[in-house]
């Protein structure tokens, strides 16, 4: 786990200048583990000063803030001592999944800006009212997935769109792991009180928006899902730990078949946990060519392997490998620099809410499917 984030520590492309006149003044909801990484990409960004931290657990913030080299930054209990104490133009939400919803409407009320780590939030419901709270604000409100700056994934959607595959009418994604849930500070991820859901939300978000983004994120129609959890409730998955089994109440493992706008099936299956080293490749299917995507164990930096491109020329099979780019360890720091241009120019947000609230619809939609055992339809009312 540790060697994702190192990923993110530091980067090889050419910062470019920036006005340093005003300084945007920057605030950190949830100090834990992501936390990290915003703040060391913050901290390479000359026009940002981070001036307060917050977090439930007493003397975290502190510690977080000391140790990070932001010794400066004022300290709080919870978002809104902050929010309600300071001038900020921007926060990041680090916190886990349960309190994203309420820290970022209540940011967005305060009329700041926010970074929202992925998923969204937990629930549908959370965030038709995250994107109506944003939509009143005027404020930018992006959502945190650094693998969309990444140059492998842009080359997925610049295949889609350059018309070389015709038109999709297929997408199996999806990826994860043999053994792999996180608890590297505990139980944060796998506690339904805190995450909410589990692998489909953690990791399932990003295969999702790796394909969506890719064919420009149609709207889903029905979902028929299906959750399991039967790696995180034996005491087994944790050497050391054995009392993570009985707090496990998340899923470890997903599998869903959707329907999207304009005909598109999306076929997905997301794990932390199973007997397999993998639960398969990405595949785009379209009426010209298909696209093969090899899988990872988590699609939150770059792609698997170079990309391959099937069709028929002549009357003979042809395979065409997309050479790989290695760029990923500046997504991070694209995420936040992107984030903070268009928090300073008044730009539209890098991943906007409006396509990530159909990521979340999805997820949403597998929950429901599978606690009611059959299909379900996707509702999201007019924001
Ligand atoms: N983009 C990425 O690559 C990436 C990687 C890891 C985690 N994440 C996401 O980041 C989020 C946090 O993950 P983490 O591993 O840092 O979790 P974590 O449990 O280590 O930290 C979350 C912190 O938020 C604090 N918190 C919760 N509600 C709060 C509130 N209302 N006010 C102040 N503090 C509050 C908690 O006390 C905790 O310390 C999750 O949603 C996760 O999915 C993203």
């Amino acid at each position: 786990m540790a060697s994702i984030l190192d990923r993110f520590k530091e980067g090889s492309t050419e910062e470019k200048v920036v006005d340093t006149s005003k300084k945007v003044k920057v605030g950190i909801i949830g100090t834990g583990w992501i936390a990290e990484a915003h703040v060391a990409n913050y901290l390479r960004c000359p026009d940002v000063e981070i001036v307060a931290a917050a977090d439930l657990i007493p003397g975290k913030a502190e510690k977080f803030c000391k140790d990070n080299g932001i010794e400066g930054a004022r300290c709080y209990p919870d978002h809104k001592s902050m929010l309600d104490a300071e001038e900020l133009d921007a926060v990041s939400v680090c916190t886990y999944n349960r309190t994203h919803a309420e820290c970022t409407i209540y940011a967005l009320e305060k009329g700041v800006n926010v970074l929202l780590e992925k998923p969204m939030c937990v629930t549908l419901e959370e965030a038709v009212e995250i994107c109506k709270a944003e939509k009143k604000s005027g404020k930018i409100l992006s959502i945190g997935f650094q693998p969309r700056f990444d140059e492998n994934m842009k080359m997925v959607k610049k295949i889609v769109e350059s018309g070389e595959l015709g038109d999709v009418y297929y997408i199996q994604t999806g990826g994860g792991r043999r053994r792999g849930i996180p608890t590297p500070y505990g139980t944060s991820f796998i506690e339904d009180k805190t995450a909410g859901i589990g692998a489909l939300a953690d990791i399932g978000c990003y295969s999702l928006d790796m394909v969506l983004n890719a064919v420009g994120y149609p709207k889903p129609l029905t979902v028929s899902g299906y959750t399991s959890a039967f790696f995180g409730k034996d005491p087994v998955t944790f050497p050391g730990h054995p009392e993570y089994a009985d707090l496990f109440s998340v899923d470890d493992f997903a599998a869903a078949f959707v329907r999207l706008e304009g005909g598109i099936i999306l076929d997905f299956r997301i794990s932390w946990a199973m007997n397999l080293d993998t639960p398969g490749d990405t595949i785009i299917l379209g009426t010209k060519a298909g696209l093969r995507i090899p899988s990872t164990e988590c699609w939150n930096g770059s792609i698997g392997g170079p990309l391959k491109i099937y069709r028929t020329i002549a009357g003979s099979d042809v395979e065409t490998i997309v050479p790989e780019r290695d760029n990923h360890e500046d997504n991070f720091y694209n995420k936040i620099r992107l984030f903070i241009d268009a928090v300073k120019e008044g730009g539209s947000a890098p991943v906007p809410s409006s396509q990530i609230i159909y990521n979340q619809a999805i997820i949403d939609g597998i929950s429901r499917s599978a606690k009611c055992g059959r299909e379900v339809t996707v509702e999201i009312p007019e924001i």
